[in-house]
């Protein structure tokens, strides 16, 4: 059988409430999560923007949980070293910055992935984007970590998508794949019950973890989600 990962919860901070933002982290990672997910957006890859690398710094002081740093953004290559200066634990970007209209520019992704050097590199895949393009991107780079979006990035908020659930199945299933897969949107317990049953592992989750009237019961109803049979 498949081995699939222990679950993790990584809340999104992007449904935070920014103006006591170190209050929220402290009270998210004292009630038990995993990871900080990070949303970074640039105005360009998707039409919103957050934060850049100096909150990135600002957040690595007041939390001792890794940072799982998202990059929505339309230049990786040249914004990683700065994003890991800060402090960043795992790095994760998107495949479609390397689609081109010939198809994956796997040079350039290799490029970009190996800039990330002593930490942790995810790759990112967005709802309307082919879960094919991953046959060659494992064939080519020891990869360990995908991150499958379940919302059209750009906000939180938003309902998940089911159907980027077969993404999973294919990479689970079809490509074999035994690392971290992350699902990134719409998440609350009863779409990371179908998550986790199609084979991910890490869930990140912004408006259900920041927006519960409990939010130690909103996260422990995230990590009892039933696990897939192994
Ligand atoms: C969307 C971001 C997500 C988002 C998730 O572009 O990547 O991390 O904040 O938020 P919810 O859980 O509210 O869908
Ligand atoms: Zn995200």
């Amino acid at each position: 059988m498949v081995y699939y990962p222990q679950i993790k919860i990584a809340p999104s901070i992007l449904a935070a409430d920014y103006s006591k933002l170190a209050e929220e982290l402290i009270d998210v990672e004292k009630r038990g999560v995993d990871l900080m997910h990070i949303d970074i957006m640039d105005g360009h890859f998707v039409p919103n923007i957050t934060i850049g690398p100096g909150i990135v710094r600002t957040i690595k002081k007041v939390t001792s949980l890794p940072l799982d740093v998202h990059l929505m953004i339309e230049d990786p290559y040249k914004y990683i070293p700065e994003f890991i200066d800060s402090g960043a634990d795992i790095i994760n970007f998107h495949v479609e910055v390397f689609l081109e209209d010939t198809g994956l520019n796997i040079k350039n992704l290799v490029k970009t992935y190996q800039s990330v050097k002593g930490i942790r590199t995810a790759l990112t895949i967005n709802p309307p984007t082919k879960v094919e393009c991953f046959r060659e991107i494992l064939s080519t780079i020891d990869l360990d970590f995908i991150l499958i979006m379940s919302v059209n990035p750009g906000f939180g908020g938003q309902s998940f998508i089911n159907d980027v659930l077969d993404k999973v199945r294919i990479l689970r299933e079809d490509l074999q794949f035994k690392g971290d897969i992350q699902i990134d949107g719409g998440i609350n317990a009863s779409t990371a019950e179908s998550a986790v049953e199609a084979g991910c592992n890490i869930l990140v989750a912004g408006t259900y973890i920041f927006g519960a009237s409990d939010r130690t019961e909103a996260i422990n109803s995230l990590k009892n989600v039933k696990r897939r049979k192994q």
